[in-house]
């Protein structure tokens, strides 16, 4: 089944932007002059003056990567200026889909120019200078997709933090770029519960002195405090603000923005992205991978909390003049027909979600997609994990009747954008893969010691060289940088997937090698959890690997050892459980928690994970070398307990 070819089709292939052989054109030119071929894609976005210097990258000793580096521009002009200039003012830019299906609204370019220009003068005039860096967190609404616009306006560095993230959570990630603004709202709504945003910012600015105002959108009218003199409506102040702003002239390789993500040690690094290769990269593979057409309605279901929701709600669909969907809802909520009454309603074109929604809604049957009218798709896409070829083909069969390729892509916040995946007028699918890198990607697979494997093989996935939308640097700490992704394999970017390579040269994504685990698509430090079981008075120990989930992907299987005295009971069981979830978030909840007297430890005192994941995935049987052991006996006695 997963090796069930889905060839290109012809009515896709006859009007697409790249079919194969334009495909083969562009690998090649490419390949013969990088320098040209880039220079070239630049122009897809606006420059206040034009790159000459188009690559400089150096993957060893400090790492420097750098692209279209004499160029200047600003990203909310080619994301709003350009677009009224060529007379698509009137055109919907955002349709916002409330959680409650009973509310919606349509912004127009013109209408969110006017918006961003309003608030990034209230932002100027509270005294935000190119290079600061604000926060936002936000719900899924206009506001947010106003706010980084209007960061990006006047130069200051936006740092979302996803809605759903912890007071505590959020606070670190204040503190590490040292904000001095942050936006946020009254409450959120999510699936008919509220989410109260402004009391949590509230408790995480106890700690974070550098901000100096807050701007609060109402948005649920749910009652808040508001200090004096730090705390404004977003309303309020910016009302009296004009509605054009000069926009801040920035070099290509000025920040666009910070976004913070998990890693296999430590806490979330701050993911460095600049202005202008970032930009040319979003667009460049928003139009090309979902072969967008002028005039086409986009739905990418992400929170733009997320880097998804930056590149492929924002920044690439803005850029290319698309109208972009933002939906506040979940996909559950009222019922499991949700995304599909969506699709009918604003005759969606183009759909990009996550595999771990798709598998959910896979349970509940045919009849709540049947129910709705999805003529209007044409491409359906997925991101975020391994799609398995079941999800895959109900995707492509139930909800896209065999009519609609579907886009598997493979990316990272560190990427920026899409890298590997099919070009759906130029890629043949196969169930479960996300096929072939873009064009000027370069992927390699590596064994252990780095030696770059041909042909069909299975190891450790690796870039060998940049694209413009790569990151550039972890915010605030360099080294960390290249610690991070350039010295396990010298010379090359490691992903910290493991990938294998068929017989075609498709790439199958196995998930990730390092201690990075992925819930329904969240990425999550294993070490972040460990470090919240642990600051709770009764545990002594935690070790948290992933599990193997029909859903979600992977779950959360903690072993916890508790302090001496400490009887380990389903009260606490639970307690720990709300733990986690008030010191992370509702995404680090721990799905299984199993109590262990010992952890299995090499003499040296380090963790065995290897076996504690084998234990977890309950495949006991061959668990391998434990000769190595402190004490083989633990072993054992986990197998013995383990839960579920
Ligand atoms: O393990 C890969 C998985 O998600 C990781 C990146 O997570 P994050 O930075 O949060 O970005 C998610 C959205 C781009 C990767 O290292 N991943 C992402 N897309 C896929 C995937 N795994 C398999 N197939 C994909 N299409």
């Amino acid at each position: 089944m997963a090796d069930e070819l889905i060839a290109v089709k012809p009515e896709i292939a006859a009007r697409a932007h790249v079919d194969a052989a334009k495909r083969e054109a562009m690998i090649a030119a490419e390949a013969a002059d990088p320098d040209a071929f880039w220079r070239n894609e630049a122009k897809r976005i606006a420059w206040m003056r034009e790159p000459t210097k188009i690559k400089s990258v150096d993957f060893t000793g400090d790492i420097s990567i750098k692209w279209f580096w004499d160029g200047e521009l600003n990203a909310s002009v080619s994301c709003l200026d350009r677009h009224i200039a060529a007379g698509r003012g009137e055109q919907v830019a955002i349709i916002w889909e409330g959680d409650d299906p009973a509310t919606d609204a349509k912004v127009t370019y013109r209408e969110l120019h006017a918006r961003v220009c309003k608030l990034a003068n209230a932002m100027r005039r509270l005294g935000v200078k190119k290079g600061d860096r604000v926060c936002i967190y936000l719900p899924m609404i206009v506001e947010a997709a106003v706010a980084m616009l209007a960061c990006a306006r006047i130069g200051a560095i936006h740092s979302v933090v996803f809605g759903g993230f912890s007071p505590d959570s959020l606070a670190s990630r204040i503190q590490d770029s040292a904000c001095s603004l942050l936006i946020t709202a009254d409450e959120g709504r999510r699936g008919g519960r509220r989410v109260p945003l402004k009391a949590n910012a509230d408790e995480a600015l106890l700690t974070c002195p550098t901000i100096r105002h807050v701007i609060v959108a109402k948005n649920t009218g749910g009652a808040v405090e508001m200090m004096e003199g730090r705390d404004h409506w977003w309303h309020a102040i910016t009302e009296g603000e004009g509605e054009s702003c000069e926009p801040e002239r920035m070099n290509a390789e000025d920040p666009l923005f910070i976004l913070y993500t998990s890693g296999s040690t430590g806490k979330p690094k701050g993911v460095l992205h600049t202005t202008g290769g970032y930009m040319v990269w979003a667009s460049f593979t928003h139009q090309n991978v979902f072969d967008y057409r002028e005039g086409e309605i986009y739905w990418c279901t992400a929170d733009v909390g997320w880097v998804t929701g930056h590149t492929y709600i924002v920044y690439g669909p803005l850029a290319n003049g698309a109208t972009t969907l933002m939906f506040e809802g979940v996909p559950s909520w009222p019922d499991a027909g949700r995304f599909w009454q969506v699709v009918a309603k604003h005759k969606v074109n183009i759909f990009y979600t996550a595999p771990t929604a798709i598998r959910a809604l896979m349970r509940e049957g045919e009849a709540p997609v049947k129910n709705h009218d999805r003529s209007s798709l044409r491409i359906l896409g997925s991101v975020g994990e391994p799609i398995n070829p079941e999800a895959w083909l109900w995707y492509y069969r139930v909800v896209g009747e065999e009519r609609c390729p579907v886009v598997d892509t493979w990316w990272q916040t560190e990427t920026g954008g899409i890298l590997i995946s099919p070009l759906p007028g130029a890629v043949a699918q196969k169930p479960g893969s996300a096929t072939l890198p873009l064009p000027g990607v370069k992927p390699a697979i590596v064994d252990g010691e780095g030696r770059i494997l041909d042909g069909a093989a299975e190891g450790n996935l690796v870039l060998l060289d940049s694209w413009p939308g790569q990151m550039r640097t972890i915010y605030g700490d360099h080294p960390r940088f290249g610690q991070t992704y350039f010295s396990t394999f010298k010379g090359m970017y490691f992903t910290g997937d493991g990938a294998r390579r068929d017989a075609d040269g498709y790439y199958w994504i196995t998930g990730r090698v390092d201690d990075v685990i992925n819930v329904a698509g969240h990425r999550m430090g294993t070490a972040e959890v460990e470090s919240a079981l642990v600051a709770h008075p009764a545990v002594a120990e935690a070790a948290v690997v992933g599990m193997p989930h029909d859903i979600k992907g992977q779950g959360i299987y903690a072993y916890v050892t508790l302090k001496a005295g400490v009887e380990p009971t389903e009260v606490l069981r639970k307690e720990l459980v709300a733990w986690v979830r008030k010191e992370i978030g509702p995404i680090a909840t721990p799905d299984a928690i199993q109590w262990a007297p010992g952890l299995p430890k090499t003499r040296s005192g380090k963790i065995m994970r290897r076996i504690l994941r084998k234990i977890a995935a309950n495949e006991t049987e061959g668990l391998g070398d434990t000769s190595t052991l402190a004490d083989p006996g633990v072993v054992q006695e986990l197998i013995d307990n383990r839960v579920g």
